[in-house]
């Protein structure tokens, strides 16, 4: 039952709301989990921003999925996610996804997603780097746009489902706010909810439910250039990790090669890999082909490799970017396929018909994250993640291209199904308190809160990017841990804000990621540490 209650508390006013289901985070993987889940319980979804505002309304590429039995099989798209993951994937987990996406997909074309066919009426399926197959179904250029529009259609439809837009969640819920002590070494802690801020009058509120998915999307923003909308600010991470829950692999950041190079534009827009697939070449500035000095597979090799190929290219000739060629296409196909990418281009000068595309890497998806089973289970009881904020095991250390919002599919029924158990004998305790605002002060000094923002992203790029060592590692470390502190002391005095919240989560997830690579003494997939340039023995999971 969602209910509202309202209360005069120490002259704040205090509101309490329950839910069967709470869902943070509106894209791909709160959406599609939220539309099942109605048909057992009362939904509520908090999201930060604009209902639609998130990754998924930014993908372009596709979904990777196998279509054509014909040319195509299920042994080639789980090899492919394999070779992509660098001996780091669960191997179950990718057999799940890729079995188990086919029928994720059937359901959100029956929302009423549209995916582009050909003119005999087949799917049009495209290629991205590191596929042996075409299988990537695409609407257009703005395949997410096109997902997360059918799935707000939905949304919208149904009755048991309520969308708090504009509602940032600030902490989880558990036993530590009814006094009781919890570590990482707790394997009992519950999840009661979350206490979330209310950015339209600026209250925090308390949320319970009964069982709470983790859908917040990942955190490109740690760093100073990045593919991913404002939103993407680790938030659901560093909630779980302060609640004592585990998080895995975050030494593995993916950055996107071609992130069209257009200097003062943040975040970055995308040139979308398909447009390799689409016979795109990688050229050095003066016109020379690059890819064949690093990888057989040139331009659509696996992201890690051309992203430390262009890093290579861009240090030895001192220029900021690189070129992306696909002039020897016609206009009509390119105008057909890219039509966003070329309205885009254009925009600042570029005819991609005629210009080559000034391109450069950025951070664009997060590989690591809460560590999930295979039924989406995090270490805290009745919590659970979903999407980008999760590490199932598919990604390894390097995420095969358009197989993110499969996965986000894929889990959040996976999801659907185990929470039905769990949340028929769910209890929630009638003694949780309220956010505690008292001795807090409304800040004026904001700047503090910009400059420790901008001094964490230039570290991050300047320290943590594509080619790492020890000795950068510590540097970050070091920084990390002052701008933690001072931010740490701010916070416990001032008046959340959300820009507060975001720095504070932000911080954290830096410090996760470092910490996480400084124990990998290897080279793997996308970390690439030119202290350890191969591969270490054996294999691990980063675990905190
Ligand atoms: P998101 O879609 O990011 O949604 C997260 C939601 O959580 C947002 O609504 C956000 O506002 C909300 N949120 C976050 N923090 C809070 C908080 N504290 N309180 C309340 N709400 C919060 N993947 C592919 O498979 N194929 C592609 O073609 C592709 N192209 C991409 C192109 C771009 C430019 C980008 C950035 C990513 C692309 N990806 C692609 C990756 C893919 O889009 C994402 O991994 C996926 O959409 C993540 O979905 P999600 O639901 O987990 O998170
Ligand atoms: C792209 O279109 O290049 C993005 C695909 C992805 O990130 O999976």
């Amino acid at each position: 039952m969602l209910t509202q209650v309202v209360l005069l508390h120490n002259l704040y006013i205090h509101m309490t709301r329950t839910a069967d289901f709470l869902v943070i985070g509106s894209g791909i993987a709160g959406l599609s989990f939220a539309l099942k889940a109605a048909k057992h319980g009362k939904v509520l979804i908090v999201t930060k921003s604009n209902e639609d505002e998130s990754n998924t309304k930014y993908a372009q590429g596709g979904v990777a999925v196998v279509v054509d039995k014909k040319e195509d099989s299920f042994e080639k798209h789980i090899e492919d996610t394999l070779i992509a993951g660098d001996g780091l994937c669960d191997k179950k987990v990718v057999e799940i996804v890729v079995e188990e996406g086919p029928a994720r997909i059937r359901e959100i074309i029956d929302y009423g997603t549209n995916f582009d066919k050909t003119n005999e009426g087949f799917y049009d399926l495209a290629k991205e780097g590191g596929h042996s197959e075409y299988r990537v179904l695409h609407y257009k250029d703005i395949t997410g746009w096109e997902i997360e529009r059918s799935l707000l259609d939905q949304i919208h439809l149904n009755p048991n489902i309520v969308i708090l837009t504009h509602y940032f969640a600030v902490d989880l819920i558990t036993q530590h706010h009814l006094g009781e002590f919890v570590d990482k070494s707790s394997n009992d802690i519950n999840c009661y909810g979350i206490y979330a801020l209310n950015t339209l009058n600026g209250m925090v509120e308390k949320i319970l439910s009964k069982v709470t998915v983790m859908a917040s999307g990942g955190a490109g923003h740690i760093y100073s250039i990045t593919t991913n909308p404002t939103i993407a600010t680790g938030d659901g991470v560093a909630m779980v990790y302060r609640a004592k829950g585990k998080v895995r692999n975050m030494e593995f950041i993916q950055f996107h090669p071609t992130a069209l190079y257009n200097p003062g534009e943040y975040p970055s827009f995308l040139i979308s890999e398909a447009v390799r697939g689409f016979g795109g070449i990688l050229k050095r500035t003066n016109g020379q082909e690059f890819m064949q000095e690093y990888d057989e597979r040139k331009s659509l090799a696996p992201r890690d490799i051309v992203a430390r190929a262009i890093d290579a290219e861009i240090k030895k000739s001192g220029e900021d970017y690189v070129y992306l060629d696909i002039r020897h296409r016609s206009k009509k196909d390119i105008l057909a396929h890219f039509p966003n990418i070329y309205a885009k281009c254009l925009e600042i000068g570029i005819d991609m018909t005629k210009d080559m595309i000034p391109v450069a890497p950025a951070c664009h998806y997060m590989c690591g994250g809460v560590m999930v089973g295979h039924s989406g289970r995090s270490s805290i009881r009745r919590l659970y993640a979903c999407g980008e904020c999760s590490s199932t095991g598919l990604h390894g250390s390097n995420r095969l291209a358009s197989n993110s919002l499969l996965e986000a599919l894929v889990f959040a029924h996976r999801i659907y199904k185990d929470a039905l158990n769990v949340f028929n004998d769910a209890v929630i305790p009638d003694n949780i308190p309220q956010w505690d605002e008292h001795g807090v002060q409304l800040s004026n000094e904001d700047i503090l809160v910009t400059h420790n923002v901008r001094e964490m992203q230039k570290l991050m790029s300047d320290y943590v990017g594509i080619v790492r060592s020890d000795f950068r590692l510590e540097r970050a470390m070091r920084r990390l841990g002052l701008l933690y502190e001072e931010t740490e002391e701010f916070y416990k005095r001032t008046k959340i804000s959300v820009k507060l919240c975001e720095l504070r989560n932000l911080l954290q997830v830096s410090y996760i990621v470092v910490k996480s690579a400084m124990l990998r003494k290897e080279s793997r997939g996308l970390h690439y540490t030119t202290d350890y340039p191969i591969h270490a023995d054996g294999q691990h999971d980063t675990v905190f």
